[in-house]
């Protein structure tokens, strides 16, 4: 596994893959490793020759009271997991890297990056497709694997492919949990033994709806008041929300095209999203 930090290192390190037609997988992440980012990991190398982790932590993306300055940072155990995880190379660019000094263009998302988490962390899509952007640029990979969890971010980067005539497939791969469902984060490691136990309402509330959903349920109120029920004791509930899998625009009932059940909290001063896909079978 090679480690590189440069754009023009990658480049040379990437040329011989191009040249020879070699399927290249990347895997963009901000580091601090875990079970879900293995799970990507393991999709590009079960489609792909090489795969690329990118770790960057992406400033644009964060609001000016948000966590930039503690997310949580671990590289040199990022590298190993990387390493056992049969990794062909770890792009961890240093800022200057990405946005050099006087940059101004970026990537501005439109309606899919308005509701949601969109509504609460202006500017955070923007952040996220500009890096996205970039680092597509940076890796040409062929595929680019992407955590159900972010249910809008995949959205927006489907989206922004498309527009932006990106010859890149977009690949989502479901969101893995911890044993007590509780959906993998960076964030969860904030979490004290008590906010964790309130964490937990998040996944049954959602599942709850499922469950509902898979007996017969199609009354979007009703899937989301069944949600809501266990979320009642979570400190603060951002959105609880049924969108339209596609638009990500309020689902109508009864629910007879894809839709996700989108939840995003805090508990404590930790911000939790998560979501579970409802599949109206025809
Ligand atoms: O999902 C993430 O970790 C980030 O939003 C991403 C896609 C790496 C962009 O910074």
């Amino acid at each position: 596994m090679q480690t590189i930090t440069t754009v023009a290192e990658l480049r040379r390190a990437l040329a011989d893959a191009h040249r020879a037609d070699k399927r290249v997988g990347l895997v963009p992440t901000m580091g601090y490793l875990h079970d879900g980012h293995l799970a990507l990991i393991e999709a590009s190398r079960a489609q792909c020759d090489v795969t690329v982790v990118s770790i960057f932590v992406n400033p644009t993306q964060f609001g000016p009271r948000e966590d930039l300055s503690t997310y949580p940072r671990d590289f040199q155990r990022d590298e190993k997991l990387c390493r056992d995880a049969g990794v062909t190379i770890v792009f961890a660019p240093v800022s200057q890297e990405i946005y050099p000094a006087q940059f101004e263009t970026f990537v501005e998302p439109g309606e899919l990056a308005k509701p949601l988490c969109g509504a609460f962390r202006p500017g955070h899509f923007r952040g996220v497709a500009t890096v996205v952007c970039k680092l597509f640029n940076m890796v040409q990979p062929d595929v680019a694997f992407f955590g159900q969890k972010d249910f809008q971010q995949c959205a927006v980067v489907r989206r922004m492919a498309i527009d932006l005539n990106l010859p890149i497939e977009i690949v989502t791969v479901p969101t893995v949990r911890e044993a007590d469902r509780l959906a993998m984060s960076s964030r969860n490691r904030y979490l004290s033994e008590e906010d964790r136990g309130q964490a937990l309402a998040i996944s049954r509330g959602l599942f709850a709806a499922a469950e509902a959903f898979g007996l017969g349920e199609r009354n979007v109120d009703k899937l989301v008041a069944i949600a809501k029920r266990h979320l009642e004791t979570v400190d603060q509930l951002q959105y609880l929300e049924l969108v339209d899998g596609d638009t990500l625009k309020p689902a109508s009932s009864p629910l007879h095209r894809p839709a996700a059940l989108c939840v995003a909290a805090y508990v404590g001063s930790t911000r939790l999203i998560d979501n579970v896909i409802l599949q109206p079978t025809p």
